[in-house]
């Protein structure tokens, strides 16, 4: 009795000092409960779309790295579908994973102590029927060129969750590989940025795959926005989601962004009004 007082008393503490309005929490609890639902991944694709539509590209590849059960590429294919009748766009989704679980672990940077080789694995069979997105099996490492061989689309967004920092920097070490088949700008979604544990920092982890990734390549960088109340349009991916900056990508200087100066011009409405 006494246990569960002092656990409801603890757990009532949390939540008043819980710092995000609970409507916030709620959408965190339904995504967590209900797989495939991902309105962080649903946004992130269709934001992505968007972008590939303003740039003159109607077709796009989006990657999923680290598939497991599939919750997350089944949530893409339900997501992509809509996208596509709603942009008029195709968009090709691909899987990566190992098809056996999580590979070895030796690096203290990998977490031995939060992951283990093994989990998350895979019944490829049943997987093969609830998935019709191709999904290339293997370390990341070595599945990439297989991908260059039959990819025709610009990849306008990457969802990570390889749970290692060996497995995520692998992989982005591979990025000036697939420059050609990269948008300017990618947005990309690392999963693993937070365990409730707090175990995963600057010095571990994707993180430290993000930092050495950025000091490796001058023409490519992850960066991520500030925390701003203009933003909206991701919910639960706000803390998790960087942009990959491709600068020598042949689109990257061409003029996107909807015409706002005119806003602000002496004979705009807004400015008349004031004048007025
Ligand atoms: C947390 S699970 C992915 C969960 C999935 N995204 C979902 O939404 O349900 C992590 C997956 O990453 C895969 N993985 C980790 N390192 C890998 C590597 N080097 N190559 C390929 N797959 C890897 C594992 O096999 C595992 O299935």
């Amino acid at each position: 009795m006494y246990k569960l007082f002092y656990k409801s008393s603890l757990l009532l503490k949390r939540i008043f000092g819980y710092e995000k309005p609970l409507r916030v929490a709620l959408l965190g609890y339904l995504s967590l409960k209900f797989k495939s639902f991902k309105p962080h991944y649903e946004s992130i694709l269709y934001e992505a779309c968007l972008e590939s539509k303003k740039l003159g590209i109607n077709s796009v590849s989006v990657l999923e790295l680290g598939v497991a059960g599939g919750a997350g590429i089944i949530a893409l294919e339900k997501y992509k579908k809509k996208i596509e009748k709603v942009l008029d766009m195709e968009i090709k989704v691909y899987g990566f994973d190992t098809g056996a679980g999580l590979p070895k672990i030796e690096k203290n940077e990998d977490l031995p102590f939060l992951w283990k080789e093994g989990l998350y694995n895979i019944d490829k069979e049943a997987l093969e029927k609830k998935v019709e997105s191709k999904i290339f099996y293997g370390d990341v490492k070595n599945t990439i060129d297989d991908f260059i061989k039959i990819n025709k689309n610009k990849i306008c967004c990457i969802f990570l969750d390889l749970d290692l920092y060996t497995s995520t920097i692998n992989f982005l070490n591979q990025i000036p590989k697939i420059e050609k088949h990269l948008l300017p700008r990618v947005l990309c979604y690392f999963d693993d940025i937070y365990v409730f544990e707090n175990y995963i920092n600057q010095f571990n982890g994707v993180f430290k795959a993000i930092n050495e990734f950025n000091n490796n390549f001058s023409e490519f960088k992850l960066g991520y926005s500030v925390d701003h109340f203009k933003d909206f349009k991701f919910p639960l991916a706000k803390t998790s989601m960087y942009t990959l900056h491709c600068f020598k990508n042949d689109l990257y200087k061409k003029y996107i962004s909807s015409n706002i100066e005119s806003d602000l011009s002496i004979n705009s409405k807004h400015i008349r009004s004031l004048i007025d």
